[in-house]
């Protein structure tokens, strides 16, 4: 049988990877997909082929993507452009061609996921995106397939590597946000706008894709809650490992009587947590469900070969089911597109979670009272305190509390009134705090 014919667009980290995993791995992928896999045309502004193994075997390199995407020999598009222009065209022309669609791109598919799919099902076409969420591990996978017997009740995962990596720095080596950010680009796992990664925008991408594959709605990416880790400084990292936490960038979802939590945000778990020692660039996805119970994932989640691994499963599972009923494929949501549901996502004021509070605050008697007393008037119950001595020449004591779930709307208010007291200096830090149990 003829080979599968693919159009590459980019030739950057990804691409390379995925050259080079295609044309090493050749006979084994064959074997498992049933027929030969090649690329036949691919498209690419910059790149140094001195560094992509494999690329002698690509037929031909063009400098314009879209001609790539026209070309009537390619049966499959695999997109590793990324960002939102003109990859969102090039894919809507590749389904309109009857062309497959695989992407490695989270920021297209959280934003014009929706459009995107409900072209590719007017055409019959698949679009995979496994590549997309947490690079080599495949949770996607996990999810839309080996969970489909589970009601989910949640999602909580460490999925951007650069922020992991940076987090990780801090602890163990103490080292500077700024110069750890720099050797995660020089490495190539962060972002072309690093700012996605430290601000956790390229995790609400991903984050938005599991929360529609975990619950059955549609993508909304502009109604998940997005805080970085900008804020985090080293002595909160110190404190929580005192009180036994460490700090993660977490994204979590979580189904609730009112709707469905949807947030990114440092966070504070129990140190004994698995994930919590996921570290460096690694990434890891805890999943509770009903019936299986909690179910860990942990892998390489970006980088070359592992985010090509997950792009190439990929391109096999489409060329498996190239000869099947489109009505029979796995919905790219996980649920049947006429199946998903209109379900709330809560406000962030709605959700609940418990916390982790620092603040400064004048060295005499009856200020934590005042504090105590105005968390137990928001109805907020602290689980834990400590109060450091002062530095020999500082007027002010830091005082870390831990406090029990919560609604945000409480929380907010008791900082605000904690912030107006004369004897507690400048802004309280709040870092949210989740158990995972
Ligand atoms: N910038 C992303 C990360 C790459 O650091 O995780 C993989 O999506």
């Amino acid at each position: 049988m003829e080979p599968v014919k693919i159009g590459l667009l980019g030739l950057g980290t990804v691409g390379g990877g995925t050259v080079s995993v295609l044309t090493r791995n050749a006979d084994e992928i064959a074997r498992r997909a049933g027929r030969g896999i090649r690329i036949t045309h691919a498209a690419a502004k910059d790149y140094n082929p001195d560094l992509i193994k494999g690329i002698e075997q690509i037929d031909k390199i063009s400098d314009d993507a879209f001609v790539v995407v026209e070309d009537p020999d390619v049966d499959i598009i695999i997109e590793l452009i990324g960002g939102y222009s003109p990859a969102k065209e090039l894919v809507l022309k590749a389904i309109e061609n009857g062309k497959h669609v695989v992407t490695a791109n989270k920021a297209l598919i959280a934003l014009h996921g929706n459009e995107i799919f409900a072209a590719a099902q007017a055409k019959g076409v698949t679009v995979a995106f496994e590549a997309g969420v947490a690079g080599g591990i495949p949770i996607i996978k996990a999810v839309r397939e080996g969970l489909a017997a589970n009601q989910i009740e949640w999602i909580a995962g460490i999925i951007n590597g650069t922020g992991n990596y940076i987090l990780t720095e801090m602890r163990d080596k103490g080292r500077d946000f700024d110069d750890v950010l720099k050797e995660a680009q020089e490495l190539g796992y962060a972002e072309a706008d690093p700012t996605f990664d430290v601000e956790g925008i390229d995790a609400a991408h991903k984050l938005t894709i599991l929360g529609s594959i975990a619950f059955g709605m549609p993508l909304q990416f502009d109604k998940t809650y997005t805080e970085g880790i900008g804020k985090i400084e080293q002595q909160d990292v110190l404190y929580a490992g005192e009180l036994g936490y460490r700090i993660k960038h977490l994204g979590i979802t979580r189904k609730t009587a009112n709707g469905i939590e949807q947030r990114v945000h440092p966070t504070l778990i129990p140190e004994r947590r698995l994930i919590a020692n996921v570290d460096g660039v690694m990434n890891a996805v805890l999943v509770m469900s009903d019936a299986v119970g909690p179910t860990l994932y942990y892998g390489a989640g970006a980088g070359s070969e592992p985010t090509a691994s997950a792009v190439v499963a990929d391109v096999v599972d489409v060329v498996r089911a190239l000869t099947t009923d489109p009505e029979n494929r796995v919905p790219h949501l996980a649920f049947q597109p006429d199946a998903l549901s209109d379900i709330n996502i809560l406000p962030m004021e709605e959700t609940e979670t418990a916390y982790y509070l620092r603040m400064h605050a004048i060295d005499k008697p009856g200020v934590l009272a005042e504090v105590t007393r105005i968390l137990g008037d928001s109805g907020i119950s602290i689980e834990a305190i400590l109060q450091k001595e002062p530095a020999a020449d500082a007027s002010f004591v830091p005082i870390i509390f831990l406090t029990q779930r919560i609604k945000e709307k409480n929380m907010n208010d008791a900082i605000a009134k904690i912030e107006q007291l004369d004897a507690i200096d400048g802004e309280v830090m709040r870092i949210r705090m989740e158990t995972l149990g």
